[in-house]
């Protein structure tokens, strides 16, 4: 088999590709406001409410209008991949992979037609986009090849002993329950959804609400692959509502969640109860939100510095878990680097990612607009605005990328997740402060440090805590296979998706010894 490696992002500045991507964006604009139902075992499903997904960018334009599902849809869904599982938990982990790299091909095939409808949906530029894409062809590449490691692994790494036949084999859970968000509407989709059927499980998948569309695009491409009815329900719905219903049920085994630190608290809380007739304890896999810090020592490339924070504070208009919200910079150094990032700041394009020459498009809805200008707001108070702090609802959710300085290590906006394009810098006398400011959080997603002093470095890597460390590059990013990837503290279960560890989650290993 051809090893993995991980796909190659498309580079837009080619003609010929950036045409097949306007070409895609037509194709998908003729497809806008058209509606979608909820699939249950493969039969699609409606009832009298409707999601209404828009475009971030043209407040006025309708993606498309989802089904709303309601409980009686719920309980059919979980009775479906309930149903289900009995048969696909026997089907070979070798047929179960070969439908990954059957839909990670038919989306390569595909990539532009997917980035388009992400551009649409979430607001992200081209780039921003393919990278989606392309991270989730990843997933089904890696987690097919890993599930066929898994199945060789049991008997490998048992102690042989005479005179008996000993074997460890990882067997699928159950029914899971899926809920991803929606700033990376296919990637994670894909991936939580991915992992966990081809170790042998079926699932529900409730969508986020602002993504339902690009995650019904995805169901259609299973569907094209032939991957059996009744393995994956599609369910859009209100999270309250049928989220913790899902969550709750006493046939659920396992719950995959990515998304804030409330509803992950409230749902790691659920699925911690024990319903009448449940015959086992659930487990909870959550990946939740960030604050993740750059650090910057004075003996490092400044220059490197200023664009690694200001690429991973504003990429995606911020809306990463991974996103640099905060950057602590070494006080000898602190005025250049403010002003390098000043500079970079100001030079991004920010506008519709339908103009492709976009850096940095919209957030995501209008609860996002206004949280995000509350803390604008909070900033006025606690620090020194340096650039950005405009914005502009009239045509999409537009918010300057806003940078302020000077903030002490416990103010909001040093603390809390913005989600959005608002970066806090903070200075520090020496990198004992630097480093001890950098974990002075709840969360512990990922970080960086930039700084060509081995000692630091060495330093960092004992004592900056956090799940994901990079030196000497930002801190968004992490490529399947190659950084797994999750938090730790508040942000959550520390899963590393994209990991060699990964699948054992959606797994049981029973051992079975027989007597020669
Ligand atoms: P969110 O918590 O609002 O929603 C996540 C998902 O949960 C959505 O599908 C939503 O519909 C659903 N949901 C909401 N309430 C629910 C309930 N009561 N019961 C069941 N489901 C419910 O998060 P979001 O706004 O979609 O995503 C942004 C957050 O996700 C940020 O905090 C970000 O840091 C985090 N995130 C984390 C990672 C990671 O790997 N750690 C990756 C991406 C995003
Ligand atoms: N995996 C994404 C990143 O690393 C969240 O930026």
């Amino acid at each position: 088999m051809i090893p993995y490696a991980p796909e190659a992002l498309t580079d837009y500045t080619n003609p010929v590709e950036k045409q097949k991507l306007l070409q895609a964006l037509d194709v998908v604009r003729a497809k806008l406001g058209r509606e979608y139902p909820a699939l249950i075992h493969g039969r699609p499903y409606e009832t009298d409410q409707r999601i209404s997904s828009v475009n971030p960018a043209r407040k006025g334009e309708i993606v498309g209008l989802v089904t709303k599902a309601n409980l009686v849809l719920a309980e059919r869904a979980v009775a479906a991949a309930y149903a289900q599982f009995p048969s696909w938990s026997r089907v070979k982990p070798e047929t179960r992979a070969d439908y990954l790299f059957k839909s990670a091909a038919l989306m390569r095939r595909s990539k532009h037609e997917f980035s388009a409808w992400i551009m649409l949906e979430s607001g992200k530029t081209c780039a921003e986009a393919d990278a989606d894409t392309a991270e989730a062809i990843d997933f089904m590449e890696y987690y097919a090849r890993q599930m066929l490691e898994l199945t060789g692994r049991g008997a490998a790494h048992l102690v042989r002993v005479p005179g008996e036949r000993n074997q460890l084999v990882y067997l699928p859970l159950g029914v899971g329950i899926i809920i991803p968000p929606w700033n990376f509407p296919l990637a994670i989709l894909v991936g939580m959804t991915t992992a966990a059927i081809v170790a042998g499980n079926t699932v529900v998948v409730k969508p986020s609400s602002q993504t339902p569309v690009i995650a019904h695009r995805f169901m259609e491409l299973l569907r094209e692959v032939g991957v059996p009815d009744g393995v994956v329900q599609f369910l859009p719905g209100s999270g309250g509502e049928i989220g913790d219903y899902l969550v709750a049920h006493k046939h659920t085994r396992f719950v995959s969640f990515t998304g804030s630190r409330d509803v992950g608290v409230h749902l790691h809380a659920l699925s911690a109860r024990v319903e009448k007739g449940q015959l086992w304890l659930k487990r909870f896999v959550g990946e939740l939100g960030g604050k993740d810090a750059i650090i910057v020592d004075e003996e490092a490339d400044l220059s490197a510095a200023a664009a690694g924070i200001v690429a991973s504070a504003f990429g995606y208009a911020g809306q990463k878990c991974s996103a640099c919200s905060r950057a602590i910079v070494h006080q000898a150094v602190y005025p250049e680097v403010l002003e390098r990032c000043r500079e970079l700041t100001e030079r991004l394009k920010q506008g519709d990612p339908l103009d492709l020459s976009t850096d940095l498009g919209p957030v995501i809805d209008s609860t996002a607009y206004a949280k995000i200008l509350s803390y604008i707001r909070q900033g006025q108070q606690e620090g020194r605005l340096v650039t950005g702090g405009t914005y502009d609802d009239s045509a999409g959710f537009f918010i300057a990328p806003t940078i302020y300085a000077d903030l002490a290590s416990d103010t909001r906006l040093m603390q809390e997740e913005i989600f959005g394009p608002v970066l806090a810098m903070a200075q520090a006398a020496t990198m004992e402060e630097a480093i001890a400011i950098a974990n002075q959080s709840d969360y512990g997603l990922t970080g960086a440090i930039y700084t060509n002093n081995r000692a630091w470095i060495e330093r960092a890597r004992e004592d900056f805590h956090v799940g994901n460390l990079y030196i000497n590059r930002k801190c968004t990013g992490a490529t399947v296979g190659v950084h797994p990837f999750g938090g730790f503290n508040m942000s959550g279960t520390d899963s590393k998706a994209g990991g060699p560890d990964y699948l054992l989650l959606f797994t049981q290993p029973k051992l079975i010894s027989e007597r020669l």
